[in-house]
């Protein structure tokens, strides 16, 4: 018997209301056989359906030991690669809207980190002295390169000792594809600024000297977020005056001086643990994506927390925001059919490969 897929379109006029009880009603009929994972910057309507949330890591750890048959990721599209790579062949990993990418994710692509690297081997010999780490926020094929090179995965959580890690392999390491994390890290590393060089991927040679590339402990990928780019030190100076005794707290894709000038650096997971274990009536200003800042303040306000966005603009992450309860409603009723929607599949090669850099991470951030 052939069973017709349901079609988007059939879902897309569903008032959200109306997609909370049918996802009630769907989650029951599914059981065990459907695990949710929702990162943190999921909406309220989206995130309230998710077995687990969490920070990348957390979530990469979640889809390696899951027992279930379908893996929905309520994220962005690196972050479901992850849960196909690390899981078993069987199981099945699912993105409600295969546009939910990552604008960060997409500055560096294989074709610029293989130029990269074959224009390093012009001045030092990359497979001898540089271990490649990918932040995870990047493509499966970039994961594979680095598992091909010696190299790792980082996410915010270990990045630190990843970098640590790196620096026991080879004297170098290529940081890609963000910039910020790779040098708030460094930084903090005691690694000072100027041997810590930015890679343009649009320039030949990265637009640096030989010395620079010789002198530089970490090469940085001239990638952002641009989300995370839009704080700025002058948001944190103008709400200090107002509010002198806040605590600021910012995710490390903010900018070096935007980290700089924050009390508490860490990933999603740890601005959550570190409000939330603040003393009550405290004031936080919060340089992370909309969602959740809005969720820890509505979380922690009966502790007479008071929680802050940083930025007076609305900065949302327009790719994690397209997944939505009606696509979400979408792929379980296709799952019930016994039809599977958006499942994401990483090419088994670069599979194999990327899983090798991701369990190096896996071991040390045990
Ligand atoms: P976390 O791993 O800290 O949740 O960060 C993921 C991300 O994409 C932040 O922009
Ligand atoms: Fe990518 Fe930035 Fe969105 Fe995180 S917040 S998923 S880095 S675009």
């Amino acid at each position: 018997m052939i069973i017709s897929t349901a079609p988007i379109q059939d879902y897309t006029a569903l008032s959200d209301a109306e997609c909370q009880q049918r996802l009630g009603d769907a989650r029951d009929e599914l059981g065990d056989r459907l695990v949710i994972l929702g990162h943190h910057y999921q909406r309220d309507e989206v995130f309230a359906h998710a077995d687990f949330s969490g920070d990348s890591l957390k979530l990469s750890k979640q889809a390696a030991t899951s027992a279930a048959e379908f893996i929905i990721f309520c994220g962005v599209h690196f972050m479901a690669e992850v849960a196909d790579i690390l899981s078993r062949p069987d199981q099945v990993a699912i993105l409600p809207d295969l546009s939910a990418g990552c604008s960060m994710a997409d500055m560096a692509n294989l074709s610029n980190v293989d130029r990269a690297w074959k224009e390093l081997a012009s001045v030092i010999d990359p497979d001898e002295e540089v271990t490649p780490v990918t932040y995870i926020n990047s493509a499966a094929d970039l994961k594979a390169f680095c598992g091909l090179h010696g190299g790792i995965v980082c996410t915010s959580t270990n990045a630190r000792r990843v970098l640590e890690w790196g620096f026991k392999q080879r004297g170098k390491i290529l940081f890609f594809p963000d910039q910020h994390l790779g040098r708030n890290t460094g930084f903090a590393m005691g690694l000072p600024l100027d041997e810590m060089v930015v890679w343009d991927y649009d320039l030949p040679m990265g637009g640096l000297t030989k010395e620079q590339i010789k002198k530089a402990k970490i090469i940085l990928w001239k990638g952002f977020c641009s989300v995370h780019q839009l704080f700025q030190p002058e948001q944190i100076d103008n709400f200090l005056k107002q509010y002198p005794q806040t605590k600021i707290i910012s995710h490390p894709e903010c900018s070096f001086e935007v980290c700089q000038k924050s009390d508490y650096v860490g990933s999603t997971e740890y601005i959550i643990k570190t409000i939330a274990d603040a003393a009550p009536n405290t004031r936080w200003l919060v340089g992370t994506e909309l969602n959740l800042v809005k969720r820890l303040h509505k979380q922690f306000e009966h502790q007479g927390k008071s929680v802050h966005f940083m930025s007076p603009t609305l900065c949302m992450c327009s790719t994690m925001f397209r997944i939505d309860p009606q696509h979400l409603l979408w792929c379980m009723d296709n799952l019930i059919d016994g039809n599977i929607v958006n499942q994401i599949k990483v090419p088994k090669n670069d599979a194999k490969l990327a899983r090798i850099a991701l369990e190096r991470m896996l071991e040390v951030s045990k």
